[in-house]
């Protein structure tokens, strides 16, 4: 196990430190965190690369940034809820195109393959059991085994 997961685990349900992994810690008072995403979307560039902010019940709630078009999979195991943020998603089906704006969110159901296309950049939230892996059954040069917290 590396040094930084280690760290991670250890401090799981304990008093957070700064940065990261508050999203599942305590503050000094005691208090879960409050959470700015838009803090936390200032503190990374890099596009298709996702953010784990919080943990919730076995999910994890990632920030990521996307400009152009990603690669065609599915998740076998798991649904993925995209919320958008900022800017406009094309959420390509094999089927059809679901367009989302600002505040608009869609669940692709496990098994059914999609592909996230933006024609400007999109920030998003994305709200997926822990482990999901971002490229899911098509692996490549654009897969994030280990997400990092932010
Ligand atoms: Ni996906």
């Amino acid at each position: 196990m590396n040094p930084e997961k280690e760290g991670r685990e250890k401090g799981r349900g304990k008093e957070a430190g700064e940065g990261e992994g508050e999203g599942r810690g305590r503050n000094e008072s005691g208090l879960p965190p409050r959470i700015s995403l838009e803090e936390k979307l200032s503190l990374f560039e890099d596009l298709w690369a996702p953010r784990i902010v919080a943990e919730c019940n076995g999910q994890h709630i990632k920030l990521a940034k996307i400009r152009g078009e990603f690669v065609w999979h599915s998740h076998a195991e798991e649904d993925e809820l995209f919320l958008v943020l900022k800017g406009r998603l094309r959420m390509e089906f094999r089927d059809g195109v679901v367009e989302l704006g600002p505040g608009e969110m869609c669940v692709v159901p496990r098994g059914m393959e999609h592909r996230p296309v933006a024609e400007e950049e999109v920030h998003l939230c994305l709200i997926e059991p822990a482990g999901t892996v971002n490229t899911g059954d098509a692996g490549g040069p654009l897969t994030l085994e280990d997400p990092s917290w932010v």
